[in-house]
């Protein structure tokens, strides 16, 4: 590693307690659905003044499965799913064509919190181009 990134990690840190709050959180008094507690989080996320956190992370892969990531926007979160648009010949559409499932990582620095989600994908009828990705608990894939 070159010494200048090495030096600068070092000066890094996370969770500073002048710029980040850390809530308590018992994940074992989380709801059995995650919507409510994501909106909560969401809107306490705003309050506390984090930049860009309806920003997240979309992890697709590929015909070999094959991880790929990248930033894309949240268009909207309710009963069926978080949803986002993107174009269908990208290169994401082109794995959730073939591989219809895909995680999503928000991070939110100034509480500290990150959410994860994970579920099937569905192109959404309503808008052109809007995909949903649908949470299902860990071993009940369900397709939309
Ligand atoms: C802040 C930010 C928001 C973005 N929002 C979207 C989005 O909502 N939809 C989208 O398709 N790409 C969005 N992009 C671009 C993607 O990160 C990505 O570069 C692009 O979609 C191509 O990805 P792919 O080659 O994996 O398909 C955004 C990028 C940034 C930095």
């Amino acid at each position: 590693m070159a010494p200048e990134l090495h030096e600068l990690l070092r000066s890094l840190r996370v969770w500073d307690p002048e710029v980040t709050a850390l809530p308590p959180f018992d994940p074992a008094t989380a709801p059995a659905a995650p919507l409510p507690l994501f909106t909560r989080w969401f809107a306490e996320a705003v309050a506390a003044g984090q930049t860009e956190p309806h920003t997240m992370s979309l992890a697709t892969a590929d015909a070999e499965g094959l991880p790929d990531v990248r930033i894309v926007m949240l268009h909207g979160a309710d009963d069926d799913g978080w949803s986002f648009a993107t174009h269908t010949h990208s290169r994401k559409g082109g794995h959730l064509a073939g591989r219809p499932y895909a995680a999503l990582a928000f991070y939110w620095p100034v509480l500290g919190r990150q959410v994860r989600v994970r579920g099937s994908v569905g192109a959404a009828p309503a808008r052109r181009g809007r995909r949903i990705c649908t949470p299902v608990p860990p071993g009940r894939w369900r397709r939309r």
